[in-house]
């Protein structure tokens, strides 16, 4: 069969309006095996003070967008196209040097594995305070006085001995917001922050929440919130961003996607959350299938080889038409079946099964 060449998805956000603007944007690798499309027309926005959260099982192209916004690739091997406006900057065409200028100041990022982040050899308080000496051109004593300050901020005990401790003295819990005063001691206005508590226990997990939230609210900071489970950011985000093999298959706030999710992945997100609900005996439902290979993804929808509902699609349009970004029932999905159909499936089959 032949799959004529598909476009990519409509509905961009408007454009250049926003604190953050990604347009049309397009990363692909360069390997030994073929063209990895790893983000594949990819449009959003973001507000001063809003958190977007980018959601997706492993392997769908949320750490490449965020690589590619912070300008961390590999210009060798990576292809980048499209839009990235940070306030009105352009980021795809900005230099190495420019790049590296804003992620010391505008933008910064706190990552999941925070021993991989900070070194080993220099104290907390330094890897905290160098940054900003570098920013602000602060003296020494003013920049350990800011990093007790931020360790303070983020709820380490006894800030003014800690921050002399290197990073292998601190609990896991502890380097995450140690990580995260780093992130924050310039003020950044757009903070990345890529399945940050991914490695913590759940109680853990909670309280670095929690702490971004109240940080968020003290300095009006952006932030784009990246992970696999839609359950962790289901308090903290304010619109959601549903990532499918390098595609946004829907966007919403996050009270649409989580009450009236228009996308058969959506739904399966849904239903994998574990404890969403009080009622613990209702059985998790893991999406069935892995993931496609960017290398070489199925043709029209991407998700159709695991799609339970493509047999209501007429023909094999699943099959061999790309479905568009569109409005349905209050928000952006991409998927064939009709607005009704996806309305009434929601409805009669999904919240059901959420509880
Ligand atoms: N430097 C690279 N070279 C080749 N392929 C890559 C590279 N970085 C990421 N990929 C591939 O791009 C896809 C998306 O990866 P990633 O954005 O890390 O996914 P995730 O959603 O889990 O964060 C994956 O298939 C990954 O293997
Ligand atoms: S377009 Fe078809 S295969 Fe894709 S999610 Fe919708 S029904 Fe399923
Ligand atoms: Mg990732």
């Amino acid at each position: 069969m032949i799959i004529p060449e598909q476009p990519t998805e409509t509905a961009p956000a408007a454009k250049g309006s926003s604190f953050l603007s990604v347009q049309d944007l397009k990363v692909s690798f360069a390997t030994e095996d073929g063209i990895v499309r790893a983000v594949n027309g990819l449009s959003f926005d973001l507000e001063k003070g809003r958190t977007l959260g980018i959601v997706g099982e492993s392997g769908s192209g949320k750490s490449v967008t965020n690589l590619t916004i912070l300008g961390l690739h590999n210009p060798r091997t990576t292809t980048v196209e499209g839009q990235i406006l940070l306030d009105g900057q352009e980021l795809v065409t900005a230099s190495d040097k420019e790049l590296a200028k804003l992620r010391g100041s505008k933008m910064s990022m706190v990552f999941q594995d925070a021993l991989a982040a900070l070194s080993p050899y220099y104290t907390v308080g330094r890897q905290i305070a160098e940054p900003y000496m570098k920013h602000t051109g602060a003296s020494k004593k003013e920049a350990r006085d800011r990093a007790i300050e931020m360790l303070t901020k983020v709820g380490i005990p006894q800030p003014q001995t800690r921050v002399d401790d290197y990073p292998h003295q601190f609990s896991g819990g502890m380097r995450q917001r140690a990580m995260i005063a780093m992130a924050l001691v310039n003020d950044p206005e757009l903070l990345i922050a890529d399945e940050p508590t991914t490695a913590l226990d759940v109680t853990v997990q909670a309280q670095i929440l929690d702490l971004l939230k109240d940080l968020q609210q003290e300095t009006g900071t952006s932030i784009i919130f990246i992970t696999h489970d839609l359950g962790v950011i289901a308090n903290i985000a304010d619109d959601v961003l549903v990532m499918y093999a390098g595609r946004c298959v829907e966007r919403g706030t996050m009270a649409e996607v989580l009450d009236s999710s228009q996308h058969p992945y959506g739904w399966g997100l849904l239903r994998s959350i574990p404890h969403m609900n009080a009622d613990v005996d209702k059985p998790l439902m893991p999406i069935p299938g892995t993931p496609p290979s960017l290398l070489n993804p199925p043709s029209g929808c991407a998700f159709h080889p695991r799609c339970e509902f493509r047999d209501k699609v007429g023909g094999d349009r699943c099959v061999t038409e790309l479905p568009r970004l569109e409005l349905a029932n209050g928000h952006l999905s991409a998927c064939h079946l009709t607005p009704q159909q996806k309305q009434d499936i929601f409805a009669q089959q999904i919240q059901p099964q959420l509880g």
